[in-house]
């Protein structure tokens, strides 16, 4: 059987990848430990587990679910109640919000609505691994635009060639950011609304990690002004309330970017499940202090690893936000071999940087998602079957 051309440029789905190589290893007997995938496993929060079984015995529930093309109306305004509290951000649950299954369907709907076939599409390199997929099905063509160390892994806007610029119908970012933990600064999100302005560009800023913050501010693009005006903003319930397999979120901001986002949806798909939704309410109007609880735990598996890393060579200090930890690869290493070493020495699977994208070589992330006794134990592996690095 024939498949589409269009698959040809994407290449198998870096976590599925990760997922066969731990399975392998396991095949083998191995009793490995996966640092690799930013998949939490402590549980959903019980009152939202509550909610969602509560919603599920209702039979009005098990129907198509209501306004199908933007979510529940009670669920989009538990969103803005959750923006309003969390980020000072003002949002009209009518026109400025739509639920989506996970922020990673917005990537998706994103490309289709906005970007038209041959546009150019500025993404960030290193970067999550599911935008240029979403480009390339929407026809279009990603350029990589370079986050490095030296600039806090924020692009530098005035390196981006203006010709490139001109083109570009869009600019896919991610702060907190998977994979390097850089968080952005006000100045520099200001900075981006006056460029996506001058450029009429239009800005998806993903921002799943918004809650997963060490020592900052927890920043919404939306609260800068000007940004509806220029783009939304992807938000999810994965991350901050351990949901990542309910498959909930939402796009805010721009309304006729929510407005596109939401006609590519109602035509995909028919919505997602009211009890879900009900449950997501419960998440977002509820759980502020688990939402401590789990930064906490994070911050502290954070500082278990950094002391490990210290002791084998590496004195940097990481960026902070996200639950992942960016760290360079020991000289004389690429990420894969690094990665290699890592799997056969310690049983530890990491992700490779350069699976992120050409900047992202040089670099591997690690995973703070794993139990307390999993994590305590690859570090004693790391301990004592690694020697110390030069860096
Ligand atoms: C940057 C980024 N965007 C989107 C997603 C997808 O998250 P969701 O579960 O909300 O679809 C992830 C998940 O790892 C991510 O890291």
């Amino acid at each position: 059987m024939h498949t589409a051309d269009r698959l040809k440029k994407v290449p198998p789905y870096l976590f599925m990848t990760l997922r066969n190589k731990i399975a392998e290893a396991r095949r083998r007997g191995v009793d490995v430990i996966s640092l690799a995938i930013g998949d939490p496993v402590d549980p959903t929060p019980p009152n939202v587990v509550d909610a969602l079984s509560a919603a599920a015995r209702n039979p009005e529930n098990h129907r198509y679910p209501t306004d199908e093309e933007w979510g529940m109306l009670a669920f989009r305004e538990a969103v803005a109640r959750w923006y309003g509290r969390r980020y000072g951000v003002d949002l009209d649950p009518g026109k400025e919000i739509v639920a989506l299954i996970g922020s990673k369907e917005g990537c998706h709907h994103f490309a289709l609505g906005v970007v038209n076939p041959g546009d150019v599409v500025l993404v960030t390199d290193p970067g999550y691994p599911g935008y240029k997929p979403s480009i390339w099905f929407a026809g279009a063509e990603p350029w990589p635009v370079a986050m490095r160390a030296e600039n806090g892994f924020l692009p530098k806007l005035a390196d981006i060639p203006t010709d490139i610029a001109k083109k570009a119908a869009a600019f896919y970012l991610n702060y907190p950011n998977n994979p390097t933990g850089a968080v952005a600064t006000k100045e520099f999100l200001a900075d981006l609304v006056d460029f996506a302005k001058s450029y009429d560009i239009a800005v998806c800023f993903d921002n799943p990690y918004s809650e997963v913050v060490f020592g900052v501010d927890r920043l919404s693009f939306l609260s800068m002004p000007g940004a509806k005006n220029v783009g939304v903003e992807l938000n999810s319930l994965s991350k901050p309330y351990n949901m990542t397999g309910w498959r909930i979120g939402m796009a805010c901001g721009n309304p006729d970017i929510v407005g596109a986002i939401a006609k590519v949806k109602s035509n995909t798909d028919s919505g997602i499940f009211n009890a879900i939704q009900y449950a997501g309410i419960e998440a977002l109007d509820n759980c502020d202090d688990f939402i401590g609880k789990m930064v906490g735990i994070y911050r502290n598996r954070r500082e278990r690893v950094l002391t490990v890393l210290r002791d084998l060579g590496w004195q940097s200090d990481p960026p902070c936000g996200t639950f992942y930890l960016w760290i360079p690869v020991p000289r004389r290493y690429t990420s894969g071999e690094f990665c290699d070493l890592l799997l056969e020495k310690c049983a530890v699977v990491a992700a490779p940087g350069a699976k992120y994208g050409g900047n992202g070589e040089g670099y591997i992330r690690l995973s703070l998602t794993v139990e307390d006794h999993r994590l305590d134990e690859a570090l004693r592996r790391m301990r004592a079957n690694l020697s110390k690095f030069e860096f």
